[in-house]
């Protein structure tokens, strides 16, 4: 079976291929590691029960006109009373690992180890029994506990501790049995979507969230490595997600220089201390500065570390999770337009999605894998999330979708076989259509089919499913 090459099983499926001499054929390394993602509060429902506290998504969904038609994640997909059907699911799809997260609020009422919820915490103990296929557990999924949001949330560096107190919660807990943690995800998401630019009132910059989010990372990494690692033998890192930025046009220096500041922006402003040197790129602290001064501020408002800090932060991680979805062309803005002086636009000739701000372009994808490698010293990455959404009538034969998965996919065998990126899992986003936050349930990326308007919340195969679970068949290397 190994001499089966995947793009045979996508040419079964009657998709068009591209140009052959875009393709490539060639399979991924055994051991390959492939996976399927979602996220608590995106799927589980259950919002109060068995003594759950509340989070801060609960607040928000609660909250008129936050979210697409007011939906919340008060049920969703259930998967709270679903581990079952779940699993199933996992099943024949025939994942290697499924990545899920844990809500803080069901283990941690209040937020604080004051309380540990028993029951909230036995749905998880459940869960990964209940799986064959290995796990993938995030730590952080942008849920915080309301409590903890009351006492001003991750601008309130006293959260590091209170994460780090949870963290050991669940390292010693459920720490037997997962051996694959992802302390936070998309801190980029939480500081910049949570918290704003900073520029308007009240005026918070979300680079104060940013540094207690680094600092939150850096010591669970830090607590795992020390007091867990030796006995449970896991690995632990941070998934950062970035979009790929291109220059406009590449003769341009100018627009060659903005694609850089975008990405030391987006992927670095976490990267750059945890896998380079402790501290942010020199172009993020030079650009912030300036800005800060000419608005009148007497000082950046990006926060220093000391030297402590930076050698605290520096090497805090096992392996590089990468989220990635889309790519931008880029160019030169003068201030005081935007924060780092860049704007945006996409190619007309890409395919669009269900969601605005992806559109289909999977060269980046290589090219934002081999930037990866080359910026951060050759990290092992896992790819923690990658897919595609549809909105409007639903079709279960979502040929985009199997379309999307192909090239992108191939793209990333593109950075292992030819660019020697050490690349060492694939995630697909997601495995059922869930709650796309403040998008709603409009916005689906699931390989699965969620019937939200049947109280039993059936889920049913997209032929992408079949389809992406060819590709994990086709590189799959039982011994
Ligand atoms: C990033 C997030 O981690 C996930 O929760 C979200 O649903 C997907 N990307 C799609 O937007």
């Amino acid at each position: 079976r190994s001499a089966v090459y995947y793009a045979e099983i996508i040419r079964n499926n009657g998709i068009p291929l591209p140009k052959e001499d875009e393709f490539l054929y060639e399979e991924f390394p055994e051991n390959f590691l492939w996976s399927v993602a979602t996220a608590a509060y995106q799927i589980e429902g259950g919002w109060r029960a068995d003594g759950k506290g509340l989070s801060i998504w609960d607040k928000y969904a609660h909250t008129p006109l936050r979210i697409g038609k007011d939906a919340t994640g008060d049920v969703a997909c259930d998967s709270y009373h679903r581990i079952e059907e779940d699993v199933e699911m996992l099943k024949s799809l025939k994942v290697s690992h499924y990545r899920f997260s844990i809500s803080w609020s069901r283990v941690l009422p209040d937020g604080t180890t004051r309380y540990i919820n028993e029951k909230g915490l036995n749905y998880y103990e459940r869960l990964i029994d209940a799986l064959l296929a290995a796990n993938i557990v995030t730590l952080y999924h942008w849920d915080l506990p309301q409590a903890l949001q009351d006492v001003g949330g991750w601008e309130n560096d006293t959260l590091v501790q209170r994460f780090k107190e949870y963290a050991e919660v669940l390292f010693q807990r459920l720490g037997d049995k997962v051996k694959f943690w992802i302390t936070l995800n998309e801190p980029y998401n939480t500081a910049y979507a949570g918290y704003g630019v900073g520029t308007a009132a009240p005026g918070r910059a979300p680079y104060v969230v940013g540094h207690n989010l680094i600092k939150a990372h850096a010591e669970v990494w830090h607590l795992y490595n020390e007091t867990f690692r030796a006995r449970q033998g896991g690995l632990i890192s941070i998934t950062i997600n970035s979009d790929w930025a291109e220059p406009r046009n590449p003769h341009s220096q100018e627009d060659v220089e903005a694609a850089r500041r975008f990405m030391q922006f987006f992927l670095g402003w976490f990267a750059h201390p945890i896998f380079k040197n402790g501290d942010y790129s020199e172009v993020m602290k030079r650009t912030i500065r300036e800005r800060s001064l000419a608005q009148g501020l007497s000082k950046s408002r990006l926060p220093e570390f000391t030297e402590s800090e930076k050698q605290r932060i520096k090497g805090t991680y096992d392996y590089f999770g990468l989220n990635h979805y889309t790519t931008v062309l880029t160019y030169n803005q003068n201030y005081p337009k935007g924060v780092m002086g860049v704007a945006t636009v996409t190619d007309r000739s890409w395919l669009s999605s269900g969601s605005l701000w992806l559109k289909v372009a999977p060269f980046g994808f290589r090219k934002i894998l081999r930037w990866i490698k080359e910026e951060y010293n050759n990290p092992p990455i896992y790819v923690t999330e990658n897919g595609v959404s549809e909105r409007g009538a639903f079709e279960f034969n979502d040929t985009w979708r199997m379309h999307y998965y192909r090239t992108y996919i191939n793209e990333a065998l593109k950075a292992v076989v030819l660019d020697g990126v050490d690349l060492r899992g694939y995630t697909a986003w997601t495995l059922m259509d869930n709650l796309e936050w403040a998008a709603g349930y409009e916005e689906k990326f699931g390989l699965y089919h969620v019937n939200f308007s049947d109280p039993a919340l059936p889920r049913r195969p997209k032929a992408s499913a079949k389809y992406y679970s060819q590709i994990i068949n086709c590189n799959e290397h039982l011994n």
